[in-house]
């Protein structure tokens, strides 16, 4: 294919679609994929680039798996759709809540189907909020979640997500929502004589909740591992006191494993790494690889319960709630999972890529901080490492360093100067070192 096909079809592109982030000007030296093989997109010219982010960090495992591909074309020629409301269901909705009810925290053994992570996050504090009626607290109603936090752009969903430029086109925000700082270990600065930077951190949320009034907050949302907000990975402290926090004052914690869920951090779900279970938890992306729209939440047997013994329908609902192709899609994804060993895949080449951007970066007098866990890292680049100084974000250095991966073959996700990298669990170990190698010389190339 000619160079020119590429960009006769951003010209078309641009005359009728709007996209998710609309913007004409960054989109002009957009790319349009026709293809992907295994960890590689193939563009319009026929080019190939590594998916240094797995789509949008859902494509675990990777382009053309015929088995998903079969698993949807099968269901679909035997049951294209039926309705999953309350009166209706279909096997493969059975079969996927009886797997998740194994895979999940030993607490959640109940699932409600959505189509993707905003509407998870929705679900979840209808859910919380729901419960709290129940439990006859009708004023806890209050959900506080973490500056740089993503967890869908729904109008509630954008409520909870802590990155400020998703909201002031929107608001006012829904009153209620309020934002704890993230516990960023290279940036958050525990104040003086705490016991040590994840539980100063961890205690914001004490503080929050002793603010808001603990008989108003409903839930406490956040992701084991920040992601869109710039792959932060918490202390190890950190998770066990949000516990610890969340029982004191009755504030359910729910897990956003919208990113972390089903391997991409080293353990099938996040909290996992530090021993903690939520009451609520929320999935989508990987659990279908990104082959079929579908998300979900999980919530712990006590609030089931709570919600059998209600007797009365619980008024949520999606029209493509437990779509029996996103089923089978899903269920034929588990079985990939579980026998290719995504967890233990994702540590082992997790290690190797943070291993590899230290060794290949940690000295260039730019780079900040090197972090990751799984196979989700983060290079943050500054522009003075001793003071932590971060550049002007109108010098786009995040976004010049993407273009110049771009040029050599890598096509992933910036949040500001962070370059973001979680590449499918399936890329060979060869090409993560041929990641290292590209964002390392792209570096040199922008920034000297
Ligand atoms: C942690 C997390 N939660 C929720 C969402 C929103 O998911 P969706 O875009 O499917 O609505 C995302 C999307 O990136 C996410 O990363």
């Amino acid at each position: 294919m000619s160079n020119d096909a590429e960009a006769a079809l951003i010209d078309r592109d641009a005359a009728h679609l709007v996209h998710p982030l609309h913007s004409p000007a960054g989109h002009a030296t957009g790319k349009v994929w026709v293809g992907g093989e295994g960890a590689y997109l193939v563009d319009a010219n026929g080019d190939r680039f590594i998916d240094g982010l797995s789509g949008l960090w859902n494509n675990t495992a990777g382009n053309g798996r015929v088995e998903l591909a079969d698993a949807a074309s099968r269901q679909m020629r035997e049951l294209a759709y039926a309705s999953g409301y309350t009166g209706s269901s279909n096997p493969r909705a059975i079969e996927l809540a009886e797997r998740l009810s194994k895979i999940t925290y030993p607490n959640i053994n109940h699932f409600y189907f959505t189509s993707g992570g905003g509407e998870s996050t929705d679900s979840n504090i209808k859910m919380a909020r729901y419960y709290w009626k129940l439990r006859g607290k009708p004023e806890k109603s209050k959900v506080i979640s973490r500056i740089w936090g993503y967890h869908g752009v729904t109008i509630a969903a954008m409520c909870c997500t802590g990155i400020s430029p998703y909201w002031t086109m929107f608001e006012p925000r829904i009153p209620g929502f309020s934002h704890i700082p993230t516990p960023y270990p290279y940036r958050y600065e525990a104040p003086e004589g705490s016991a040590s930077q994840g539980i100063a951190a961890a205690d914001e949320l004490e503080k929050a909740i002793l603010a808001e009034g603990p008989d108003t907050v409903a839930m406490f949302i956040a992701e084991p591992v920040q992601g869109a907000g710039g792959v932060i990975v918490p202390q190890d402290d950190y998770f066990p006191r949000i516990r610890e926090i969340c029982d004191k004052y009755d504030v359910l914690l729910v897990s956003d494993e919208v990113i972390t869920g089903f391997g991409r951090t080293g353990t099938m779900f996040g909290l996992e790494h530090w021993g903690v279970e939520p009451d609520l938890i929320q999935f989508a992306k990987a659990i279908t690889s990104g082959y079929f729209p579908l998300g979900g939440i999980g919530m712990s047997d006590a609030i089931a319960e709570v919600m059998e013994e209600s007797g009365e329908p619980w008024m949520h609902a999606y029209t493509y709630s437990a779509h029996p192709a996103g089923c089978a899609v899903a269920l034929a994804m588990l079985d990939i999972i579980e026998s290719e060993d995504f967890p233990g895949q994702a540590a082992a080449k997790g290690d190797r890529l943070l291993e590899g951007l230290k060794s290949a970066l940690g000295n260039h007098p730019n780079v900040g901080d090197i972090r990751g866990l799984g196979l989700m890292c983060g290079v943050e680049y500054v522009k003075d490492r001793a003071t932590k100084e971060p550049f002007d974000p109108k010098d786009g250095v995040g976004a010049k360093i993407h273009s110049a991966t771009v040029e050599r073959g890598m096509f992933s996700r910036v949040r500001g100067d962070v370059y973001c990298l979680a590449p499918p669990i399936v890329t060979s170990e060869e090409t993560i070192d041929k990641m290292v190698e590209i964002l390392a010389d792209s570096t040199r190339a922008v920034l000297g």
